[in-house]
């Protein structure tokens, strides 16, 4: 069983779309969309945007459906000069950007008790993602990705992202997804196309492009879902 987690439900349609034999559960006002995708048992979920919703929602998928792996599909602001709106990145580590008790000491985004800042994907999956985006000839970049409860728009804090964390995106669930399956070890991966460039020019880009860039990863997904080997 691979899960399948979007904030938005446009983030989700095109794969939801794909699926066949669809059932249905609602818990704490989520809906999980199980069945098969090819040969592949998948539950899927639109969680809501930002990290509370995004944490509720892993945690519930772990306990009801017991998926070996959670991927988290969706579009993202790219950080990375290198990224174009339409470009998928692949994240090889997430982070929580406004996680911060610096003021105490801690290093920025570390998180106390598991001690940690960066959570590392499963190498496996995103290489069989970037694969698929390979066949797909779709540019993609592969590094971190910087989570926060937070729309980035200002060319100040893209680079403050980049300097802090070496991020090459930012966006709004991935790190609290990565926090949850590390504390249930479920290996997890992030798939993110570029919807804006997370700069001022970001609150109207984003709008224009979230939707078509989201169709950007549906022909990925199908394509990993061929070639996904537990
Ligand atoms: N998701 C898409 N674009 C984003 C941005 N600029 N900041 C945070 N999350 C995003």
């Amino acid at each position: 069983m691979i899960g399948f987690i979007g904030a938005m439900q446009l983030e989700l349609d095109g794969i939801q779309a794909l699926m066949t034999e669809k059932q249905t559960e609602t818990v704490s006002g989520i809906q999980y969309v199980s069945g098969r995708l090819g040969k592949n048992r998948i539950v899927t979920a639109v969680c809501g945007i930002g990290k509370v919703f995004a944490a509720i929602c892993t945690q519930t998928m772990i306990l009801r459906y017991s998926p070996t792996l959670i991927i988290n599909t969706g579009v993202a602001g790219a950080i990375s000069p290198l990224l174009s709106i339409g470009d998928v990145v692949v994240a090889d580590k997430v982070v929580q950007h406004d996680m911060d008790t610096s003021p105490i000491g801690d290093p920025v985004g570390l998180i106390s008790g598991i001690n940690k800042i960066f959570f590392d994907t499963d190498k496996k999956t995103s290489d069989t993602l970037a694969e698929s985006l390979a066949r797909l000839n779709i540019n993609t970049l592969r590094g971190t990705v910087a989570t926060g409860d937070q729309f980035v728009s200002s060319t100040e804090k893209k680079t403050y992202l980049r300097d802090a964390f070496g991020a090459v995106s930012c966006e709004m669930e991935g790190g609290s997804i990565g926090h949850v399956c590390y504390v249930n070890s479920v290996p997890f991966a992030i798939l993110r196309s570029i919807s804006d460039k997370a700069d001022e020019g970001a609150t109207v880009d984003y709008p224009s492009f979230a939707r078509t860039s989201a169709e950007r990863y549906v022909n990925v997904i199908a394509d990993f879902a061929e070639n996904w080997r537990e």
